[in-house]
């Protein structure tokens, strides 16, 4: 265990951690050349089509380093086994971050050269710091002719309070420095320790033990965890169980990442691997459950804390009979995504499917994209909300997580919305363009700080729901794309809003209902008129879309007939599938059409919630 160091590399959205693994793999001929690519750990088809990172991806290196021996002083050359855990950098995927953190001894925090220290780079290096983590500040992408090096090296100094000397300056895109960083990590951070030591038993043998950061779902392996060997040796055909579940099975394979499942002997303590469970329900592996012997547990290992979701939106199926296969859909993505909540809904107007919560927009978006892409559904998705807390009239106090249920304006008596404290950082030259939208955000000031190097760090006070609102991209323009911005959330305050709903042909489509403050119901209802009239398809009738609030019709647009039929085209996946969706929708539509009504498409509903 000695020659072992485990490490997650973290930083802001974009400071090139997928780079940085690249080039450490490479150097260390983990992958063949031939086979190499930009960013290898990104492998699902999402991240590398939008170039981010969505989910931690762990690799072993293997390479010899000298290392100086305490006894003799003399350097030789030792074989090491690296870990190192790729993380997401955007704020919504956090939840992988912080989970990575709890397999691993060190964390690379790696800043841009070009940007320095940003939001989320404050953010994830006080979860490493909750972590206790041994960390070690890297500054990237040296090569370029923009890197500021020695202000960006200030900033790291001003707020990890170390000296300059501590930093290491690496280009991830040359390799510039990279070999001689994984030196520092062999050096700095310590080797695993093996945390109560192996319990023996006379009858048993040795017992063991691991704890689950993650895990995958093969339909021909089952469930897939990944594990960091806290104590003893995992092999196969061992018999073990998951402390929190409860659940026996016999390990049908064991392995390490390199970064592909390479099938090993054993697995053992300080390392991080896999296991292959071939458990194919869902709810039994979960993050953060330790894996032991069954005849001879240990105890379990302190598990995580699930994440509170921020946005909700319910999911429904177009066609109710695909229930089913929604459902199944969501339990297997759950078990790529841990952070993933569900719970079944019903609702008059949509029958049945699912309110799910989520991270935040990002991977809102992520998600229904992915149930679409990897399952082949077409789906009704509502317009995404916060939750809010309403008391009514009769007494009644009720969280509300969809729209559509938020009581009518005359029953309610109170409401209460959730807050975050979001913190900026921007050059100087970009303040006022971002207090200017203050106003328009209803956000305060809470906290103002000189950041250095021509910079400021403010901290503002403001609602959830106003975050929703495209806060990231409006800022990120307002200021060129110099400031970045990462939240947290703060407490529940009073809030005055009210239901907005969109009427269709005179009949209220429950997706589409929102929840807007009072003071901007005429702008809001403007623009949710306006959207769906650009994206609704004619139909061979006009079509008269409205925004109703408190009774009252506060705005409206009509389309026009069709003169000609316009058909979509049939895209990738599963063609007979989508075939029979098609039909059904074309059925659908016709059976609609002859009663006048109106066929709301799923794109329509896919492009109304973004
Ligand atoms: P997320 O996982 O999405 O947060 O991104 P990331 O931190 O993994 O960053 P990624 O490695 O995808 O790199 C972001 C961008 O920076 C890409 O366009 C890279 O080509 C570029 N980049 C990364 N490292 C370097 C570097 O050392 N020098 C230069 N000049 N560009 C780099």
């Amino acid at each position: 265990m000695d020659n072992i160091r485990n490490f997650s590399i973290i930083a802001h959205i974009d400071h090139g951690k997928s780079t940085l693994s690249d080039r450490f793999i490479e150097l260390t001929n983990t992958v063949e050349k031939r086979k190499m690519q930009d960013q290898i750990l990104d492998s699902m088809e999402l991240e590398r089509e939008r170039g981010i990172t969505i989910k931690m991806t762990p690799v072993r290196l293997e390479y010899s380093l000298p290392k100086i021996d305490p006894l003799t002083k003399q350097s030789k050359k030792v074989d090491y086994i690296f870990n190192l855990i790729d993380t997401p950098g955007h704020i919504d995927f956090s939840y992988e971050v912080s989970r990575s953190m709890r397999a691993v001894e060190g964390a690379v925090l790696l800043v841009d050269a070009t940007q320095g220290v940003q939001a989320q780079t404050m953010t994830v290096l006080d979860m490493a710091r909750e972590a206790k983590l041994t960390i070690i500040p890297v500054l990237n992408k040296i090569d370029s002719p923009l890197a500021n090096i020695r202000e960006v090296e200030d900033e790291v100094i001003k707020l990890l309070k170390c000296n300059r000397e501590d930093i290491h300056r690496v280009s991830g895109k040359t390799g510039e420095g990279v070999l001689d960083l994984l030196q520092v990590i062999a050096e700095k951070v310590p080797a695993p320790k093996e945390s109560v030591g192996i319990i023996m038993n006379a009858n048993q043998g040795a017992s063991y033990r691991g704890m689950i950061f993650d895990f995958e779902y093969s339909n021909h392996q089952g469930v897939i965890v990944y594990t960091r060997i806290l104590d003893g040796v995992i092999k196969k055909n061992d018999e073990v169980k998951f402390v929190a579940s409860n659940h026996d099975f016999v390990v049908k394979e064991v392995g390490i990442f390199t970064p592909s499942k390479l099938e090993t002997d054993k697995i053992s303590a300080g390392e991080i691997g896999y296991i292959v469970t071939g458990i194919k329900e869902p709810g039994v592996a979960r993050v953060g459950d330790t894996v032991t012997k069954k005849t001879n547990p240990m105890p379990a290992y302190p598990g995580y804390t699930q994440p509170t979701p921020l946005v909700f939106a319910s999911v429904y199926p177009e066609f109710q009979e695909y229930f089913d296969d929604l459902r199944r859909a969501l339990d297997k993505l759950r078990l790529s995504d841990s952070s993933l909540t569900y719970e079944e809904e019903q609702s008059g107007a949509l029958g049945r499917g699912f309110r799910c919560g989520f991270l935040g927009m990002l991977h809102m978006e992520i998600i229904v994209e992915r149930l679409k892409r990897e399952f082949d559904l077409t789906l009704v998705v509502t317009s995404p909300s916060i939750t809010y807390e309403v008391k009514t009239k009769d007494g009644k106090t009720e969280m509300i997580y969809t729209p559509i249920h938020f009581p009518d304006h005359g029953e309610v008596l109170s409401v209460r919305e959730p807050w975050i404290l979001t913190t900026i950082i921007t050059p100087h030259d970009y303040l006022s363009n971002i207090m200017n939208l203050n106003h328009e955000y209803e956000a305060t000031v809470f906290e103002m700080e000189d950041w250095g190097d021509s910079r400021i760090r403010i901290v503002l006070e403001m609602p959830l729901r106003e975050l929703m609102r495209n806060y990231f991209d409006t800022i990120k323009s307002a200021s060129s794309g110099y400031a970045s911005v990462s939240y947290e959330p703060a407490e529940m305050r009073d809030a005055q809003v009210t239901r907005m709903d969109l009427f269709v042909a005179e009949e209220r489509v429950a997706a589409f209902s929102r929840v807007v403050p009072e003071h901007r119901v005429d702008r809001d209802a403007d623009e949710a008129v306006e959207k769906l009239f650009k994206i609704l398809p004619k139909e061979w009738f006009r079509v008269k879309i409205q925004a109703y609030v408190k009774g009252r019709i506060l705005a409206s647009r009509s389309i026009s007939a069709l003169s000609k039929d316009v058909t979509g085209h049939l895209y990738g996946g599963d063609i007979t599938r989508k075939m029979k969706l098609r039909e059904k929708q074309k059925e659908g539509k016709k059976r609609m059409q002859a009663e006048g009504k109106v066929y709301i498409g799923h794109e329509t509903f896919l492009k109304m919630m973004k």
